[in-house]
Formats: C-alpha cells, sequence, structure tokens
C-alpha cells in the first residue's frame, strides 16, 4: 500500500499534486466557473450572500484562515473565520444573509457539526460545507457542499486534504466573484490557468525534498522553533508550526512577522530555529525587516523564499528557494515544504510520524 514511501504522512504528502488535479477537474474541463459546482441551490443562497462566517478546527481552520484572505480580496465578501471548539459555546449575534461554511477532511468532527448546528438554531440557514469525505454528517447537514477528492488520508497529520480543501475555496472564491460582477472574464480565465498549472507546481516544489532533509537535523534537538509569515501567508506559518508540534513533539508557534517586537522576539536566540514564509508578495519588504530584527538577535533563519524573492545566504541565514512567486496560490505551494520539514524532523528524531502521541485521526467526541 505505501509503495515506495516509509510512511502515510510522506505518500500523502507527495500524492498533492495529483489530489488537486482530481479535486479541480471538473472545473478544469469546464471553460468558465459556474456555482452549480456547490448544488442546485447555490445561485440563489449566493445571490443573498452578504457575509460569510466559516467554521473549522485544526488544519481545516488554517485553511479557512487562508481563504478569509482570498474572500476578502476577490469576492469582496467580509469574513469572519471561528474555531469550532469556541464558537458552539460562544453567545454571538447572527447576521442576516451570511453563508455558514464548515471546513473538514472527516466530515465527522464533533466541535465542527456542533457549531454547524448552533449556527443554525441562530437563524443561520444558508450553509456549505467542504470536505473530503461523501455522506459525512457535515455533507449530510450542509445545503451546499464541494467534495475534496484528495482520497482516503491516513496520516494522523493533515496534508493532501489541506491543500485540496484550499484549491476548493479558490475556486469558490472564483465563482462568488464571478456572480458578484467583480471578476472579469479575462481575469477568471488567467486564475482557471493559474489553478490548472498548479499541480505542476507542486511537483516542481516537492523536489526540493533533499535539500530539507539536510535542514531538518538543525531542528530534531531543538526545545522551541518559530514560524514567521504575513498576510495570507501567516495561517500557512501556523499551520507549519501545528505540523511540527504534532509529529515531532518540538514546541512551535506562529506569530504574524509584524506582531514580533510586540513580544516573541524577546525568545529569540540562537537556540531557537526560526522557519520564514517569505514569498515574492506585496508585504516582503517589511518581511526582510522583520528578518533583520530576528538577525540582530543571534537567530538562526530558515527561510522558505520564492526564486524571486532576493534573499541570499549569509551566516545565520539559510534559504530555499521554491519557484516564481505564485499570486494568490502562493499558500498552496508554500505549505509543501513546511510539510517536509516536520516529516524529515520526525524521522530524525524517531517518532511515530503517521500516529503522533495522545492524537485521534478524527475527533469525534468533545
Ligand atoms: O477532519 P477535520 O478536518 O474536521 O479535522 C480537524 C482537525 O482535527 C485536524 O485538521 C487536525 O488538526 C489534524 N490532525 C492536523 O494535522
Amino acid at each position: 500500500e505505501l509503495g515506495p514511501y516509509d510512511h502515510y504522512m510522506q505518500k500523502e504528502i507527495f500524492e498533492q499534486p495529483g489530489a488537486l488535479a482530481n479535486t479541480l477537474e471538473m472545473v478544469s474541463n469546464a471553460s468558465a466557473l459556474s456555482p452549480n459546482l456547490f448544488g442546485a441551490e447555490a445561485v440563489d443562497i449566493f445571490a443573498r450572500t452578504q457575509q460569510i462566517l466559516i467554521l473549522a478546527c485544526g488544519t481545516s481552520y488554517h485553511a479557512a484562515c487562508v481563504a478569509r484572505y482570498w474572500l476578502e480580496s476577490v469576492a469582496g465578501l467580509p469574513t469572519t473565520v471561528e474555531i469550532a471548539s469556541e464558537y458552539r459555546y460562544r453567545t454571538s449575534v447572527a447576521l442576516p444573509n451570511t453563508l455558514v461554511m464548515t471546513i473538514s477532511q472527516s466530515g465527522e468532527t464533533a466541535d465542527t457539526i456542533a457549531a454547524l448546528q448552533h449556527a443554525k438554531s441562530l437563524g443561520m440557514n444558508d450553509t456549505l460545507t467542504i470536505c473530503n469525505v461523501p455522506e459525512s454528517a457535515l455533507i449530510r447537514q450542509s445545503k451546499l457542499r464541494f467534495l475534496t477528492r484528495a482520497g482516503p488520508e491516513i496520516g494522523v497529520a493533515s496534508t493532501k486534504a489541506f491543500t485540496t480543501q484550499l484549491a476548493a475555496l479558490f475556486v469558490l472564491v472564483l465563482v462568488l466573484a464571478k456572480q458578484r460582477g467583480q471578476l472579469a472574464p479575462a481575469q477568471e480565465q488567467e486564475l482557471l490557468a493559474a489553478l490548472r498549472h498548479l499541480p505542476a507546481a507542486m511537483q516542481h516544489v516537492l523536489e526540493i525534498e533533499p535539500q530539507i532533509q539536510t535542514w531538518a537535523k538543525a531542528f530534531a534537538d531543538k526545545r522551541h522553533t518559530l514560524f514567521l509569515g504575513r498576510g495570507v501567508h501567516y495561517p500557512i506559518a501556523q499551520e507549519g508550526a501545528l505540523k511540527l508540534k504534532e509529529i515531532t513533539y518540538i514546541h512551535a508557534e506562529a506569530y504574524a512577522a509584524g506582531e514580533l517586537k510586540h513580544g516573541p522576539l524577546a525568545l529569540v536566540d540562537a537556540d531557537m530555529p526560526v522557519v520564514v514564509v517569505a514569498p515574492n508578495d506585496a508585504l516582503i519588504d517589511k518581511l526582510k525587516s522583520n528578518l533583520q530584527e530576528v538577525r540582530a538577535r543571534g537567530g538562526e533563519l530558515f527561510v522558505f523564499a520564492d526564486r524571486d524573492t532576493h534573499i541570499s545566504e549569509e551566516d545565520g541565514v539559510h534559504v530555499i528557494n521554491l519557484v516564481d512567486h505564485a499570486g494568490l496560490l502562493s499558500p498552496i505551494l508554500h505549505v509543501l515544504p513546511l510539510q517536509l520539514l516536520s516529516y524529515h524532523a520526525a524521522l530524525v528524531k524517531g517518532t511515530d510520524v503517521d500516529k503522533p502521541r495522545n492524537l485521534a485521526k478524527s475527533v469525534t467526541v468533545e
């Protein structure tokens, strides 16, 4: 079953280009985008949607956080993202014409199901789920759905479910933007072409595995790590930190890089590696000055950059370049090296990669 791979996590990391292509099959074959991809009622529901509330846990929550940037910047829809286990018990104010979305690999996460039910109890009945399992509870309880086609995910650490969720969310953003008159036909075609190219770009990024293997050795004996990102890549830094703590048991914290001097900079020393998500986006110059702040305190930087980011290797600054900057789709590429880094650090440490201690694949109880 594992084929040439040693663990399910490794297999699932490398399955991502194919999983993404499968998830996008219906979209790739169509000449234009249609709301029907989400169900028969989608046109009407999307037409009345004025804001979005996304509920999810863990890695699926990080996908929601990425989607918030896309939904607001491309579709112009105000978006709130909530951790399902918090939302279900919070006294909150329901807004009219809200599309309530859940995101889940399993479709059976108890907190996410309860959060959806809570939203409905407040009168919000326009519901959509992005889920990897047909006939799951979330699918049954939502009016609209998009099934990711990642295939079964066995490793407890979620990898291919995450990137396929992001692809599905991007399609949703384009559909909503189009229906709201915010997407010119030329831009639609351009973004669709970028989506179709994504599996090949992912394949390319995965080829850096040997370089990451070398870096992983620097993490295995560390107790603490910091992950930095900005903008749409801040949730990617959070996802990288979650992966590392989940399978290596190394304490990892993610910060939006601009927040460093509000506290976490005090932690930085030579014993705490700092992983940086450094795409060549609009915030790159800001990020570069955040990195100088870390360097000035003796922090060792491990930077995942784009080829056109232009950060050079120097003492205490290690750089791996992925590909040229992929624009809006960049988070889907930048999470891949973080998955590989955790995987290889876990191998060096000898932890149980596919079944980390204390964790279950699907959290069906509270
Ligand atoms: O099945 P779901 O996507 O609803 O699961 C949510 C989380 O339990 C899950 O993403 C968890 O955080 C993963 N183990 C992270 O790798």
